[in-house]
């Protein structure tokens, strides 16, 4: 067989959530911080009148969805790029700014897919030390080193919900070299937008990106839309590597029209919120310790990796699945998306049962 370049062969496949329900069992999977409810019924007609010009081939510059997009943010068009996925978007990023000589810099307990894209490119993945889950700008400020080319924060986080004030991100941006490109991943930013703290301004300090994706608030995960607002020389090299045509036509007008239907994913977002917050108030009273969440899921403390490990065995054996974390450096974490009331609900008594036997 033809082998594979070195680093290639050495890493791991990304890990997607294990969903093997036990035989008998329904599957709820509370476990890739899916929304709790379809996109908006005005993108679900978007998408049944755009099949019938299925034969064509997708817009390649994806101009309805900037426009629209353009419009909701009080944003320049020309600064966004589609992606299929903020996926596709973050391994370009890492594919053109980094490399053997530009290695990554992101939190300890970061997105793990920022180490695989850090890997394909064949660049060392450095991370920074968090505080209690929350990420620290003076850490990451003291780990930058010589040959740093490429910093990633999601703000929120995830795994871990908690987020930091746009003044620490401001502050990051300022402490960092000028060369040094620093990503923004917003993938959950529309859970946190009612705090008035959007990011968006701060791509015009140049070597900034901020991505967003449809995955989360806006229901769209199986879609596979993510986009981001670009400095325009950064986008002009990240276009390099894009596959043309990354977004199917159908899934580009379903965006479209979801964009405008801001009411409706405002609505999500705030049943999710509620949701959340009731959840996370029962399981603290009974016991369990919670970061903060300003996301659609909730991470569970458990305190050592065998209870964690405990707690997930008693969910399987119900069929609910939550999201061990030891991949992102937090063995005694599960993590719990809000799905809908009746999926969360089961998830939290399974929980609480769980608890109270294992303090008897
Ligand atoms: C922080 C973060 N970034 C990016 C993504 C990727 O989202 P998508 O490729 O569906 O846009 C996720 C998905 O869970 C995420 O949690």
């Amino acid at each position: 067989m033809t082998l594979p370049q070195t680093h290639i062969a050495q890493m791991s496949p990304y890990a997607l959530a294990d969903l093997s329900a036990p035989r008998g069992k329904p599957l709820i999977s509370l476990s890739q911080n899916e929304s709790l409810r379809p996109p908006s019924p005005m993108a679900i007609e978007a998408a049944a009148r755009a099949m019938s010009t299925s034969m064509l081939y997708p817009d390649p510059d994806w101009t309805g969805l900037r426009n629209a997009l353009a419009d909701r943010h009080e944003i320049d068009p020309e600064g966004i790029l589609c992606g299929s996925g903020s996926l596709d978007l973050i391994g370009c990023l890492a594919r053109v700014f980094a490399g053997p000589e530009r290695a990554v810099l992101a939190p300890a307990h970061a997105y793990p897919f920022f180490r695989t894209a850090a890997q394909v490119a064949n660049a060392r993945f450095d991370t920074a030390r968090e505080e209690d889950t929350v990420v620290s700008v003076d850490s990451l400020l003291g780990a930058v080193r010589s040959d740093t080319g490429l910093v990633f924060v999601a703000n929120p986080g995830n795994p871990t919900g908690t987020r930091i004030p746009k003044s620490e991100l401001s502050r990051l941006r300022e402490g960092l070299r000028p060369d040094i490109l620093l990503v923004i991943d917003e993938a959950y930013g529309e859970f946190a937008d009612h705090l008035g703290e959007r990011c968006f301004d701060l791509v015009q300090r140049g070597n900034t990106v901020v991505s967003r994706t449809f995955s989360k608030a806006y229901g769209m995960a199986g879609f596979r839309v993510g986009w981001g607002l670009f400095p325009p020389a950064i986008a002009t090299e990240t276009r390099k590597v894009m596959n043309p045509n990354n977004i199917p036509a159908v899934a580009q007008v379903v965006a479209t029209a979801a964009v405008q239907d801001a009411a409706y994913m405002r609505d999500t977002c705030e049943m999710t919120a509620s949701l959340r917050d009731k959840s996370a108030a029962e399981l603290r009273k009974a016991g369990f310790d919670l970061s903060p969440s300003f996301t659609n899921f909730l991470l569970l403390n458990l305190g050592s990796a065998e209870k964690a490990r405990q707690a997930d065995e008693a969910l399987r054996a119900e069929g609910v699945f939550l999201r061990p974390q030891s991949g992102a450096g937090l063995p005694n974490a599960l993590r719990m998306t809000i799905g809908s009331s009746e999926t969360t609900d089961s998830a939290v008594t399974i929980l609480k049962q769980w608890k109270q036997e294992e303090q008897t």
